[in-house]
């Protein structure tokens, strides 16, 4: 086993020296890459120790103080140097081989081009080095390469200058004049088309704007550079923030391990994120280009102005700017269906993480590999959190705080407690018990009954608050718990956010003529499980009637999983099963409803999946589960036959994301119910102007197992077989099939041309996506799902171990699971724990899961 100690945030210590500059030389030369770093060292304070910078994997060819040789030693992923200069000169070589680097952490290749990737942890794979968040240093690169193969050399900030040397090659130089960590620094050399565009900040100053794109997708770059430019203006209107440099450039890679890379003024991405076009992306596709775009722009304030103190402070960054970037989603489109996909991560994904192994408050606290915190709950409940203190200040106080938080520490690395502090500074608003959302783990339940006095005309709502996290009674937290008040005909009575602060809290509204009916945790105020029995009732009132739309989704979320448990019950009664003619009527008033926005309907009527039902219990009987959700799901659509081909029918003419939406969640319903409908599908499938109703034809197809299923994947794998983004969808569908024989398919899948284990997005695309999504055949009960994604796993511990660790997911949360099925997760995990080089990503997780 290698050494897997766990770093503890209590055990936090200011650098002993810093490096204020940098010059990174690289001689791009394939195996024979080497990289020239000449730091400027300066000890921190009064003190007689080493400096010790880290390495990992570094072929180390010579260490020079001031131009000569000096004292050091290497060992276990350190360098160590004594000297007694307070301020010096430290020159390291290092040779590498990008091409061998499977990782893609450091410097590698990606399709014939290099690049890096150093968050969170991979610059010291490119030299020893102070890799970490609080040393900010300025950077001067030098690239050289061969002119032809590579024409374009980046790096972050300004280019300077370039020029030609020997037997065609060439270099550039290029300052960054921001201080950063090594995190941000970035490198790409390669050949690409590029889009190039301006924006005019608001203070009258030009950027420069370049998308690079792999060679033949010119055409596929402009709706990546359109997402830049309203991410630019959005981020001066909405948060008074302009950019920094005269220019910003995102790369697009196909070998990337996430979503895309903030480093300063070079932003890399996987391809994912930035190429489409209506042929070959959906509209799924362009909304998420446009988020990550976002994402990726915002952060070069919350991030990269102001950075990290350590990486425990992650969700400091990341929290902040998905919530920023959620807020720009939603200021451009739809605000509910935008809240609705945010709380289906939260309570499919993170809940569950939560609730497993893995679980760890927004801020950790214990860190063996860093790789494993770029998780929902560092992302997404970070988020939560900062939306909770948005909700508490509102959108003035809150922005006075975003500016009292830059005033105090721009070009500076902190810690969650100074964003909260200046919060609270700017706010007057008292946040100290808030503080405890930051390192209290699990999900808080907020427990609701009610009563109504009808003699005093007063509704009382008494709230109870309580965390579990280890088996252990959590903290006391400031939830803000939104709540809406309807009377019998539908009218909004009362509508506030409480502020639920005490263990148990009753809140009395007066003058209420008669018992309301509760909208409560409207929009999911805080990031907490609700605890309320509503009755059938209830719930169809609140999707008929509730103001907020998420509000209505979130009722109609409530009547179906109700109807799915109860027949879930009524199947181990040995009873025959039935659904509730009134939440067919609910469904049906929702299918005919003409104003309310289509794209809220498609979300209503994608019913719970499986996983999300599982989230909602202690534990499940999967194949009563599976039973009773189709039942359920068949029930409704069979219910709503002609409503769902009539609106199917009337929608087809529509030409929008949100219209393609419902129409899409029609055609995959009928398609369920019966082959009548095939027709349908084969229709759209060549009538079909665009790829999101060409894939939704596809997915009817699959999804229903029409005879016309395998033609129609033939014909699609043919025409998009040199198109890999659009054979991961290919890959996924195949992988999505609720068969017995998709197992196989799966496996003989690996062997396809398209197909390989060293690019991330395959392997998601077929693996991950089967493992994450196909719920019912990958828990399959003899167990052939486990032994495969451990098989898989093991090639991936030493190919890649940080996409390895992101699939183990499924095989770690077990605790809900029958014994059966626990037992042989467990045996999978023993048998990735006795691995002679198990990786520490999955080390980590398989510690935590057997713990
Ligand atoms: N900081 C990146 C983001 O939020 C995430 C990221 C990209 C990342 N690549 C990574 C994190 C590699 C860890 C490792 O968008
Ligand atoms: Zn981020």
């Amino acid at each position: 086993m290698t050494q897997a100690q766990a770093k503890h945030l209590k055990d936090y210590q200011a650098p002993a020296y810093t490096i204020s500059h940098i010059d990174l030389n690289f001689d791009l030369k394939g195996n024979e890459t080497t990289v020239v770093a000449t730091s400027k060292v300066q000890r921190v304070g009064q003190h007689t120790e080493n400096l010790i910078l880290v390495g990992e994997q570094i072929n180390l060819q010579s260490v020079l103080i001031n131009g000569d040789k000096a004292q050091y030693q290497e060992a276990n992923n350190e360098l160590v140097i004594q000297t007694n200069l307070d301020d010096f000169e430290l020159t390291l070589v290092t040779l590498q081989d990008p091409e061998a680097n499977s990782s893609l952490e450091g410097l590698y290749m990606s399709d014939g081009a290099y690049c890096t990737q150093c968050e969170a942890e991979g610059f010291r794979r490119i030299t020893y080095f102070l890799d970490r968040p609080d040393v900010l240093a300025i950077y001067t690169v030098r690239v050289e390469a061969d002119k032809t193969a590579f024409p374009f050399l980046l790096s972050n900030g300004n280019l300077v200058e370039k020029g030609e040397t020997t037997a065609g090659r060439h270099y550039v130089r290029w300052e960054d004049p921001f201080p950063k960590p090594s995190y941000l620094f970035a490198l790409v050399a390669g050949d690409f088309d590029l889009l190039e565009d301006k924006f005019v900040t608001r203070s009258g100053r030009e950027v420069k704007l370049q998308v690079f794109v792999d060679k033949g997708n010119l055409h596929k770059a402009n709706h990546a550079m359109v997402s830049l430019q309203k991410s630019m203006a959005w981020d001066e209107n909405r948060f008074d923030l302009e950019y920094d440099l005269d220019i910003y450039m995102i790369v697009a890679v196909d070998f990337f391990n996430m979503g895309a890379m903030e480093n300063k003024g070079l932003n890399v991405f996987n391809t994912k994120y930035v190429l489409a076009d209506t042929a070959s992306a959906t509209d799924e596709d362009y909304h998420g280009i446009e988020s990550v775009v976002g994402h990726e722009y915002f952060h070069n304030w919350t991030g990269n102005r102001v950075t990290c103190r350590d990486w425990f402070q992650l969700s400091l960054k990341e929290g902040l700017t998905v919530f920023r970037d959620q807020e720009f989603s939603s200021d451009l489109g739809s605000r509910a269906v935008n809240r609705i996909q945010a709380i289906r991560v939260m309570k499919n994904q993170q809940f569950a993480e939560d609730a497993g192994p893995m679980s760890h408050p927004i801020r950790p606290e214990s860190v063996i590999e860093m790789n494993n915190f770029y998780t929902v709950t560092v992302y997404n409940k970070g988020a939560e959190v900062i939306r909770m203190m948005h909700t508490i200040l509102g959108e003035k106080n809150f922005q006075l705080g975003m500016k009292c938080y830059f005033e105090r520490h721009d070009g500076q690395a902190v810690t969650c407690d100074d964003f909260v502090n200046a919060m609270e500074s700017a706010s007057g608003i008292d946040l100290g018990l808030f503080r405890n959302w930051y390192s209290q783990a699990g999900t808080p339940v907020v427990s609701v009954t009610d009563s109504f006095d009808a003699d005093k005309k007063q509704y009382q709502l008494t709230v109870k608050q309580s965390v579990q996290s280890q088996g252990e009674k959590g903290k006391l937290l400031h939830i803000p718990f939104s709540v809406e008040l309807l009377d019998a005909e539908g009218q909004s009575i009362n509508n506030q956010v409480l502020a639920v602060k005490q263990t148990e809290q009753t809140f009395t509204f007066d003058g209420i003529e008669s018992m309301p009916v509760p909208s409560l945790l409207q929009d999911f105020s805080a990031p907490v499980r609700l605890d309320y029995e509503f009755n059938v009732d209830q719930l169809v009132h609140l999707t008929r009637f509730a103001t907020s739309e998420v509000a209505r989704w979130e009722a109609s979320v409530g009547l179906f999983s109700q109807a799915v448990w109860q027949n879930v019950e009524s199947l181990s009664a040995k009873e025959s099963m039935h659904l509730d003619p009134r939440v067919i009527e609910a469904v049906r008033g929702v299918i005919l409803d003409e104003n309310i926005d289509k794209a809220l309907v498609a979300e209503i009527l994608a019913f719970p999946t499986a996983a999300a039902l599982i989230e909602q219990v202690d534990t499940v009987n999967l194949d009563a589960l599976q039973a009773a959700r189709e039942f359920v799901v068949d029930e409704l659509a069979e219910a709503c036959l002609d409503e769902l081909v009539t609106r199917y029918r009337s929608l087809i003419t529509e030409d929008n994301p949100a219209a393609r939406a419902f129409k899409n969640i029609c055609l995959v319903l009928l398609s369920r119910v019966s082959s009548e409908y095939e027709q349908l599908v084969t229709e759209q499938y060549k009538a079909a102007a665009n790829m999101t109703d060409s894939l939704a034809a596809l997915k009817a197809a699959v999804s229903g197992q029409l005879s016309c299923k395998d033609a129609l994947m033939q014909d699609f794998e043919q025409k998009w077989l040199s198109t890999p983004l659009v054979m991961d969808k290919w890959f996924s569908l195949q992988a999505s099939q609720n068969t017995p024989e998709v197992l196989e398919v799966i496996k003989s899948l690996t062997k396809h041309e398209s197909f390989s284990f060293n690019n991330p997005n395959r392997v998601r695309s077929l693996i991950g996506f089967f493992v994450a999504a196909n719920t019912y055949q990958f828990h399959e009960a003899n167990g052939s799902g486990y032994e495969y994604l451990t098989d898989i796993l093991i090639k991936l511990n030493e190919l890649n171990p940080q996409t390895a660790a992101r699939m183990i997911t499924p095989l770690i949360q077990f605790s809900k699971f029958d014994l059966e099925r626990q037992q042989k997760m467990k045996q999978c995990l023993l048998r990735l724990k006795g691995l002679p080089n198990l990786s520490k990503d999955l080390f980590e997780k398989v510690e935590k899961a057997l713990a």
